[in-house]
């Protein structure tokens, strides 16, 4: 995946970097691409529902109420006010939080990557959900681990499969896992949702088999229908919950600003590690913004113009794709996940796909080792809600010609 060619000083580079650097897909789906075709692969907010008035506004007034301090290091008032903007709004999610547990960092990517800084030694085991979000996949091959994939059904991480699997390692004398990491809300690629049940066996496990959850929420906020659980940490009675959340989905990914809400004295060692994470412009101009409930006005709005590109793509799903094709109903969030029928390759489908006029991500790409070959996920995030239909309509055909080259075959 590595395009450019070596300078003949590869050799330089670090153990990790030289072991990942050809392995790695991550990157792979910025080339699944085509101008003529409809981008459902795409997992971006669509552009106009970047508030880009209101931040001009915001940047203006923060000058005019700071002026040099907002952009000295450290920042002004604002910059500071930032994790009391934080713990409120984690309060009203259910936890119940101080300042001193939050650690400010640039984005969910950057809260993950402190908390495997912070956590992983190389040979220790990760387990993630079987399929995962790949920049975290990205994240944890960094690091040396071995990657375990857990089970999940429509309904998340499949806890009773993870508790004989915990069990059977403790049996055998097999590595437990140090941190279990989870998309609890809206997950990426399958739009499922843990119910609270499920998240209340997981943190006993947890407390059993003593690992740490690393809980990653960025789309739980964009919720289009039903009752929210709480979250992992707000039922975590025993700290080992590392929250991460960003505002990369709800204000804009070019503000990149995230934060981690975990125990004070994990904060303490994240402040340390994640050295230079500190966005004090960024932090300044979204604690100025978030000001008289515009961020939240706007979480609203983004729910509205979300809630109908999601409507559309299930829809447009119902309505056009040939039988066999089955994909999940998500509350909330950016995406979809599809099950094409038996015999069909997702990835080698994709070119057929484009050729048609429209792209997505082959399934496969969210797995740490095998699996997702029938799947792919789609994002009705970035695209209009006519567009959304225009590639359904692409893929279908797709799908339905592939099904009767599959049938010829067999
Ligand atoms: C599950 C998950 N975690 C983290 C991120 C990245 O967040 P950020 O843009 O804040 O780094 C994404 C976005 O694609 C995501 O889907």
């Amino acid at each position: 995946m590595n395009g450019s060619e070596s300078n003949g000083l590869d050799h330089l580079f670090s153990e990790t970097v030289r072991e990942t650097m050809n392995a790695s897909v991550y990157g792979a789906w910025r080339s699944i691409r085509d101008a003529e075709a409809v981008p459902l692969s795409f997992g971006f907010p669509y552009p106009e529902s970047f508030p880009n008035e209101e931040l001009v506004s915001a940047a203006e007034s923060l000058f005019e109420y700071e002026g040099d301090r907002a952009l000295q290091y450290g920042g002004g008032e604002y910059a500071d006010a930032l994790p009391e903007v934080i713990v409120e709004r984690a309060r009203d999610r259910g936890m119940d939080c101080t300042t001193s547990q939050i650690h400010l960092t640039n984005g969910a990517t950057n809260a993950i990557d402190t908390a495997c800084q912070t956590f992983l030694d190389p040979g220790d085991t990760v387990f993630v959900e079987a399929p995962t979000f790949m920049g975290a996949l990205r994240l944890f091959r960094n690091y040396g681990v071995d990657i375990e994939g857990c089970e999940m059904d429509a309904h998340g991480l499949d806890v009773e499969a993870l508790a004989d699997e915990l069990e059977a390692r403790e049996a055998a004398g097999a590595a437990l896992p140090k941190l279990l990491y989870t998309i609890p809300n809206f997950h990426n690629p399958t739009g499922v949702t843990l119910p609270e049940d499920r998240r209340e066996r997981l943190l006993e496990l947890a407390e059993t088999y003593d690992f740490l959850v690393l809980e990653d929420d960025p789309y739980g906020q964009l919720r289009y229908d039903g009752a929210e659980p709480p979250p992992i940490r707000a039922l975590d009675g025993s700290g080992r919950t590392i929250r991460a959340n960003t505002f990369s989905k709800t204000v804009a990914p070019g503000v990149r600003t995230g934060w981690i809400v975990a125990e004070e004295s994990f904060v303490e060692q994240f402040d340390r590690i994640n050295a230079g994470g500190e966005p004090s412009y960024t932090r300044g101009l979204i604690a100025r913004y978030a000001e008289d409930g515009r961020l939240d006005r706007a979480i609203e709005e983004l729910c509205v113009g979300y809630r109908e590109r999601r409507d559309r793509m299930l829809e447009s799903l119902a309505e056009r794709m040939p039988p066999g094709t089955t994909w999940s109903e998500p509350d909330g969030g950016f995406f979809v996940w599809l099950e094409f029928p038996e015999g069909i390759d997702a990835e080698e489908m994709l070119p057929d796909a484009i050729d048609e006029g429209v792209t997505y991500l082959p399934g496969s790409f969210f797995y740490a080792d095998e699996g997702g070959t029938r799947n792919a996920r789609l994002s009705f995030s970035h695209v209009s809600p006519a567009g959304i239909d225009e590639g359904i309509a692409a893929l279908a055909t797709t799908v339905r010609a592939e099904a009767s080259a599959v049938e010829a075959d067999d």
